[in-house]
C-alpha cells in the first residue's frame, strides 16, 4: 500500500505543514506501508521526489532535476484509472518528454490551514475518487470558518464565547469606527474591552491580537483584514489557560487523547510560541519532537477537576460527531483559570503533528505508528 503524504501548501502555515508531513512519513511502518512525499511548494506547485522527505531539502533551491525532484503535472484518480497517481513529465528517449503516473493507494491531507484543511483537496481527493484519510469535505470546510463553527455550536449545549464577525470594508472604503461599533452592539450585546480579534478562516493564532481599546481594535482589525476577508471579535478571557484535547473515531464513538495545557510565557499562544519554546518559529531541521510536538505543555494539568476535564472530554466528542469529523482532530478549549469556566474554542482537523504526541499520552496509549495506520486504514475504510 502505497501512502501518499501532501504537505506544505498554499497557506500562512507552509512550514508547519512540511513538519507534520514529514513526521508522518518517518512515523509509517515501512512493512506495511510505501511513503510517498508530495510537496505542495508555496506557488501551488506538486513536487515528487525522495529528496522530499529530506529537511535540509527546505525551502527548495536550484535544478529540480539535480535536486532529483520532479514536478506532478496532474493528479489522476479513479475516476479516471484503475489506481490513483500523479502524472508527471519524464525526459524520454531523444529527450522526448513522455507523461508517466507514479501510483499510490491513499492520499494523507498534511496540510494546515487554506487550501487544505479546509476541505478544498478533500473536496478534489472525492471529485477523482481518491482514496484519502482524514475529515470529510463537510466537516473539514465548517471547522475551518471560525464563524461557522461557533453559530453550529451555539445551537447545542457546548459552551463557547459569544462573538461578532466584522466584514472588511470594500474596496476604496475606509475601516472606520461606527459600523464596527454598530457590528458589535448588534451580535454581542453589552460587550466591552478587552477583546481579541482574529481573522475568520486561519489557523496557528496568524493575525490573532488583543484590543485594550478602541484604537487598538482598529490596528487590528486593519492587520486582521490584510489576511482575510472577515474577522471574529470576541471577550478577551481574563486569567486565560487554554486545554486542548485530541478526537478520533473507534467503532465504539470517538475517544479522547490526553488533555493538554500548552506551555507558553505571553498571555496568548502565538504562531512563535507555538512551534518555538523562546519564539522564533519552526525550524525545519529540529528533528524528533518538532513542530507542535515541540511546544511545552502540561499533560493532564493537576489543577484541572475531574468536573473540568469531563467537560472537556464530552464537549470535544459532541462536537465532533456534530461535524461528522474523522482522522485525529485536536480541539481547543478556553478556561478562566479564576473562575474555571471553560468554553470550545476552535477544532482543529488536521492538528500539528497530528496531535500524536497527545495520543502517546492517552490511556490506553496510542504510538505514532500506530496512529498513523489507523489513520490510513479509517481513509481507506471510508472512501
Ligand atoms: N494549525 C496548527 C498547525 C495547529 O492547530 O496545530
Ligand atoms: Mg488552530
Amino acid at each position: 500500500t502505497t501512502v501518499a503524504v501532501f504537505f506544505g501548501g498554499r497557506s500562512v502555515e507552509h512550514d508547519v505543514s512540511i513538519l507534520t508531513g514529514l513526521q508522518f512519513l518517518d512515523a509509517l511502518d515501512t512493512e506495511l506501508f510505501e511513503p510517498l512525499a508530495v510537496y505542495i511548494d508555496p506557488q501551488g506547485q506538486w513536487w515528487c521526489g525522495e529528496a522530499l522527505r529530506r529537511r535540509s531539502s527546505y525551502p527548495l533551491s536550484g535544478e529540480p532535476e539535480a535536486l532529483g525532484i520532479e514536478p506532478v503535472t496532474l493528479p489522476v484518480g479513479t475516476a479516471l484509472g484503475d489506481r490513483p497517481g500523479l502524472m508527471v513529465a519524464r525526459k524520454g528517449l531523444m529527450g522526448r518528454s513522455k507523461v508517466e503516473t507514479i501510483g499510490f493507494d491513499v492520499a494523507v491531507p498534511a496540510l494546515h490551514g487554506s487550501n487544505g484543511e479546509d476541505g478544498t483537496i478533500q473536496g478534489l481527493f472525492e471529485f477523482l475518487r481518491v482514496p484519502y484519510a482524514g475529515c470529510r469535505p463537510l466537516g473539514a470546510a465548517a471547522t475551518m470558518d471560525k464563524h461557522f463553527t461557533k453559530r453550529a455550536l451555539g445551537a447545542t449545549d457546548i459552551a463557547t464565547l459569544p462573538h461578532a464577525l466584522v466584514a472588511r470594508p470594500g474596496r476604496g472604503t475606509f475601516l472606520s469606527e461606527e459600523p464596527v461599533k454598530a457590528a458589535l452592539d448588534q451580535q454581542m450585546p453589552g460587550w466591552a474591552f478587552p477583546l481579541l480579534v482574529k481573522p475568520r478562516r486561519l489557523g496557528s493564532s496568524v493575525g490573532v491580537a488583543p484590543a485594550a481599546d478602541m484604537d487598538a481594535l482598529m490596528a487590528a482589525l486593519s492587520k486582521a483584514f490584510r489576511l482575510d476577508d472577515a474577522a471574529l471579535v470576541e471577550p478577551l478571557v481574563a486569567n486565560l489557560v487554554e486545554y486542548n484535547v485530541a478526537v478520533r473515531a473507534t467503532e465504539t464513538g470517538p475517544v479522547t487523547s490526553a488533555i493538554e495545557r500548552p506551555l507558553h510565557d505571553g498571555p496568548t499562544l502565538d504562531f512563535a510560541a507555538k512551534y518555538r519554546a523562546g519564539g522564533g518559529g519552526p525550524k525545519l531541521d529540529d528533528g524528533p519532537g518538532e513542530g507542535m510536538a515541540a511546544a511545552g505543555r502540561a499533560l493532564d494539568p493537576d489543577e484541572l477537576t475531574d468536573a473540568q476535564a469531563a467537560q472537556i472530554r464530552r464537549d470535544a466528542a459532541a462536537a465532533f460527531a456534530l461535524f461528522d469529523l474523522a482522522g485525529s482532530v485536536r480541539v481547543d478549549f478556553l478556561c478562566n483559570g479564576e473562575t474555571g469556566e471553560i468554553w470550545l474554542n476552535e477544532l482543529n482537523t488536521i492538528p500539528g503533528s497530528f496531535a500524536y504526541y497527545l495520543w502517546q499520552a492517552a490511556t490506553p496509549a496510542l504510538g505514532f505508528t500506530d496512529l498513523a495506520e489507523t489513520l490510513v486504514r479509517e481513509g481507506q475504510a471510508l472512501s
